[in-house]
């Protein structure tokens, strides 16, 4: 996934525009560029750089060295193409004519490029966006609308494109195809961003572009188009979240922001929809009907999300009593799946716009599934093409590992499955009373682990030096478990995995010898007595054991364990909300004892718009 920004107006352009990359560098940061019409030279001036952003802002000298009012840039996560100068963004034309910022991937790139080369054009970079470039300028003969149509017709893929053209700098065009693209309305200037955060601080009215919607965008105003090239009008949405809510706000990472933030997230995502003691979900398109005539439940997603939805088959099996399965999106848009129009396919996305994730959502869709998606990005391509959406209203999330979002989108299907579950009575009253008293507890109940966070800092001071950890867990604590090892993988590097604490004599006990670390969840209380077992199992072949059990455990789990951390009780249903934050904090505290980059962890983005 990379990062686009563009801007045509009044103002000196390369200051905008590296303000902007800096808010997209979260969605890649391996090489950044920027292309500038230059008013003093009448021509384009493109200027990119391998490595972070700073690298190109300390070469721009923070853009004053660079004259112009209009322009592109981009920040990369190579697809095609190693990280290097010359595969950097904005690609340009062989006549310098024509420059492309690009986020998403041009599938048909190699035979584009063969045919370019039959016709004598020659290339410069690795990349598949430097064929659109030049497909451009191919057919470029004075009007740029009509050659970025013709190109459009060849080339397949996902993309968000914005590009310029030296023949023409008094406008800049934008495309969107399968990978986000949203437009700024300002005053005497407009903009074209791959999210809100990067133009936020200059315009709150924005257009979100759908596929196959293309924008010429010029001082005056926007003009959108559909895929026919016919004008189209489009509402401008105003975006009423905070500019500090992405950014820092005193803290060292964003990762840590967004691990403190979640009482409050949770707040925000809970509290409207829980109201005299009833589930409330906002404008909500499922009927009783429908969910009654539910055959099957799917939920589907990515990482993070689909640990949420590992521990959602637990919760909504249980109050629902209707099959549920989950599965990868990437396996899911594959496998030939049962669905029917009597299949529910439950989305789970923070970005809303992961690829794997939208493709499974419109293979769902096909077979003639209603489509419930749990998103955090407001407007994104996933809730936009979903029939119903809830979102969970956690805020921007800008570091690469998710928090605040797992335990929201947790939240949100737990309140679904409590409403599933009241409207097909498959669940006591008492039970459901109790549950809701203690989903408005969280918010405080979390606040209490993180006050004892030093705790988990000290714990992550003992273990960060291993080089293999097995997180063990039964049931919702296995779930649980596979969202523990990804957070501890993805920023500190440690290889570490997830298993079923049942299965671990099949096989991979083989691997636990003096030392191995073993991070053994017990919180479920039904199966403590046998998560009690399975600490034993390992500690007698030399485990070091750090257990994570509720608060009415941790002393007999502390009989056989080497450390404990502890939550406070609460209803089975809600132990993984309450559970992640430590694993949270483990893991944040282990990368920063290990000096990794924990907000940008290395080949990683914040959300994968390929394939
Ligand atoms: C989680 O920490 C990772 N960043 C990653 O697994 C992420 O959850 C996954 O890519 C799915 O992203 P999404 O929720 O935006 O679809």
């Amino acid at each position: 996934m990379c990062g686009i920004v563009g801007y045509i107006g009044k103002e000196q352009v390369a200051p905008i525009l590296l303000d902007g990359l800096a808010r997209l560098e979260y969605r890649g940061y391996d090489s950044a560029g920027v292309a500038v019409y230059s008013q003093k030279k009448q021509a384009l001036c493109v200027h990119k750089a391998k490595g972070r952003l700073q690298v190109l802002s300390d070469m721009l000298r923070g853009g004053a060295a660079v004259d112009g009012t209009v322009g592109i840039g981009h920040t990369r996560w190579a697809t095609h193409g190693a990280p290097s100068d010359v595969n950097s963004h904005p690609q340009v034309s062989q006549s310098g004519r024509i420059a492309v910022v690009h986020n998403g991937i041009i599938e048909n790139y190699a035979e584009l490029k063969s045919f370019l080369m039959s016709k004598g054009v020659e290339f410069t970079s690795q990349t598949d966006t430097e064929v659109v470039a030049q497909l451009i300028d191919y057919f470029y003969q004075g009007d740029l609308l009509e050659a970025v149509g013709r190109v459009l017709h060849r080339i397949q893929g996902a993309y968000a494109l914005g590009i310029l053209c030296a023949d023409a700098p008094d406008q800049l065009i934008a495309v969107r195809k399968d990978s986000p693209l949203i437009l700024g309305y300002g005053e005497g200037c407009n903009f074209l961003a791959s999210d809100v955060t990067a133009i936020i601080k200059y315009t709150r009215d924005v257009v979100y572009m759908e596929d196959g919607e293309l924008a010429v965008l010029t001082r005056e105003g926007i003009q959108c188009y559909n895929h026919l090239m016919q004008p189209i009008e489009k509402e401008i949405s105003h975006v009423d979240w905070e500019i500090d809510a992405a950014e820092k706000g005193g803290y060292e990472h964003f990762m840590f922001k967004e691990i403190m933030e979640q009482p409050e997230a949770m707040r925000r995502c809970i509290f409207p929809r829980i109201r005299d003691g009833e589930v409330y979900l906002e404008d909500f398109g499922l009927d009783e009907s429908y969910i009654r005539s539910m055959s099957k439940i799917y939920i589907v997603a990515c990482g993070s999300s689909y640990h949420v939805g590992m521990v959602g088959k637990y919760n909504l099996e249980r109050l629902t009593r209707k099959n549920v399965e989950v599965s990868l999106a990437s396996e899911f848009r594959y496998m030939d799946p049962i669905v029917d129009d009597h299949t529910l396919v439950i989305v789970i996305s923070q970005s809303g716009e992961t690829l794997d994730t939208m493709a499974a959502l419109r293979e769902a869709k096909r077979l003639g599934a209603r489509i419930l998606s749990i998103v955090n990005v407001v407007g994104s391509s996933i809730a936009r093409e979903s029939d119903v959406v809830l979102y969970t209203w956690a805020g921007p999330e800008i570091a690469v590992a998710t928090t605040k979002a797992y335990s929201t989108q947790m939240a949100v299907l737990d309140l679904l499955g409590l409403w599933f579950a009241r409207v097909l009575g498959t669940v006591e009253e008492k039970e459901y009373r109790s549950v809701l008293e203690e989903m408005l507890l969280l918010p405080g109940k979390m606040e209490t682990i993180l006050a004892n966070k030093d705790n988990i800092q000290y714990l992550a001071s003992q273990y960060f030096n291993h080089d293999s950890v097995f997180f063990i867990g039964r049931n919702v604590d296995y779930a649980l478990g596979l969202e523990g090892s990804l957070k501890l993988k993805e920023i500190s590097y440690i290889h570490s995995e997830a298993y079923a604490s049942g299965e671990l004599k099949h096989g991979t006990i083989s691997l636990i010898e003096d030392g191995t670390l073993v991070v053994a969840l017990g919180t479920y209380s039904k199966l403590f007595e046998k998560a009690m077992s399975n600490v034993v199992e390992v500690k007698s072949r030399g485990a070091d054991v750090l257990a994570l059990a509720t608060e009415s455990h941790a002393e007999e789990m502390g009989k056989t364990a080497d450390a404990v951390m502890t939550i406070p009780d609460t209803h089975d249903l809600l132990l993984p909300s309450l559970g992640v934050v430590p694993l949270q904090l483990f893991a944040y505290y282990v990368a920063l004892m290990r000096g990794c980059d924990i907000d940008k962890p290395r080949n990683l983005a914040k959300s994968v718009t390929v394939e």
